[in-house]
């Protein structure tokens, strides 16, 4: 494990050097198979059974299940679905996912299919990881010891095959990690490539369904893995290329779909851009403002995307003391035209802000029922998220988190 050595630049703010020397590459495929057309989810029957799968369990939320888009996908399984496990809740819980697993066993479930957005697709990974490594789920989560030590936890046993049928714009699917809440309101988080998804399935005229204020704050979620991967310390020249694109398409989709939330197009281009934000984050990872976002969600009940509609502006300002060319650089998918670098990296979160209006996401922590009064715990709870150490800034105190959450209230 490296113990990070500080810079200090001239405003006072602490970076962390680059885990790798900028150029060279570390770079993972998952091996996922990923299909989007309008009408894709008719032909899943076929899709599980390229992958082998007889004994399908499907895994969505109560409202999900409730859905045309589920019918569609259970008419299409046929006798494949041999069970539907339909108690996720948003955040996931050990609890819940302990369940799915046992009723998985009983019934010799073959391959696992999450329908829905993150939480659905989060709960099948962990319950993939319940049934291959055994074991209470707590003992399977990585570690962070505040500020700068990491440890990972290797779950290399053989999984179920994963697949997802994607319902917003978190991309959650898309990565080999998760995270599930405990009894605690703690966030628990998972890595490993053996959870990466086999099948993700993205049709935009299913899509047209979903509620437009879910795809927005799940859009802002998604760009938001973009912005943290351009300035991560683990980004490298792929995840740059992936994230400059995902951004240009989230600035020219997102706000066409809050126009008119039945273009198909416009939500094909959403979860395009989403899709490649989770590609970006497999490797080059997350930073505070996703920290900050887990614990939005985990103590203060706040919906990831809607945590993350809020923040992104204000944890870009966090960073410019020592982000200037990466938010300069991705100024122009933003659609900021050029100036200097300073200029430039400020106006790149002026067009946050705009893409947050033409969104209509909320901006403000107290427009969101979020009890003020939670603020310092959420703080607190942020110093042991390991998106600190993947963060360009070094963030020593609980302090720095609270004012960042202040600003945003
Ligand atoms: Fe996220």
């Amino acid at each position: 494990m490296s113990t990070m050595t500080d810079s200090t630049s001239d405003t006072g703010a602490q970076r962390a050097p680059d885990m790798l020397p900028a150029g060279w590459l570390d770079y993972r495929n998952t091996g996922t198979r990923v299909l989007l057309r309008p009408g894709v989810v008719d032909t899943l029957g076929t899709e599980m059974a390229t992958l082998g799968c007889e004994r399908v369990m499907v895994v969505c939320g109560g409202n999900t299940r409730k859905s045309r888009l589920f019918e569609r996908v259970m008419a299409a399984l046929g006798p494949r679905a041999i069970t539907v496990y339909d108690q996720v809740v948003e955040h996931s819980s050990v609890d819940m996912v302990t369940r799915g697993a046992e009723l998985a066993r009983e019934l010799r479930v073959d391959g696992l299919l999450a329908v829905g957005g993150g939480s659905a697709s989060d709960t099948a990974k962990a319950i993939a990881i319940l049934l291959g490594e055994g074991g209470r789920l707590e003992e399977h989560a990585s570690r962070f010891i505040p500020p700068d030590q990491f440890f990972p936890k290797p779950l290399p046993a053989p999984k179920l095959p994963l697949a997802a049928v994607v319902t917003t714009a978190s991309a959650a699917e898309v990565t080999p990690g998760l995270g599930v809440r405990d009894a605690q309101g703690r966030k628990l988080l998972f890595w490993d490539n053996t959870l990466a998804m086999r099948l993700i399935v993205l049709d935009p005229e299913a899509n047209v369904e979903v509620p437009v204020r879910v795809m927005a704050t799940t859009a802002m979620n998604g760009l938001a893995h973009s912005v943290e991967g351009l300035y991560s310390r683990l980004r490298n020249p792929i995840s740059d290329a992936l994230a400059l694109h995902s951004i240009r398409l989230f600035r020219q989709s997102l706000p066409r779909m809050a126009q008119d939330p039945a273009d198909v197009d416009a939500r094909a281009g959403v979860l395009t851009a989403a899709h490649l934000s989770g590609m970006v984050i497999s490797n080059a990872r997350v930073g505070i403002h996703h920290a900050v976002c887990h614990c939005l969600g985990a103590r203060g009940g706040l919906s990831h995307g809607v945590a993350n509609s809020v923040m992104l502006p204000h944890a870009m300002a966090y960073n410019l003391p020592v982000c200037e060319r990466e938010l300069a650089t991705m100024a122009p998918a933003l659609g900021v035209t050029p100036g200097t670098e300073p200029e430039m990296a400020l106006a790149a979160i002026a067009q946050v802000r705009e893409l947050q209006r033409l969104a209509q996401v909320p901006t403000r922590l107290r427009d969101t029922g979020l009890d003020r009064s939670l603020l310092a715990a959420i703080a607190q709870d942020t110093m042991s998220d390991r998106g600190l150490y993947f963060n360009p800034r070094r963030t020593d105190s609980a302090d720095a988190v609270m004012a960042l959450l202040e600003a945003a209230w």
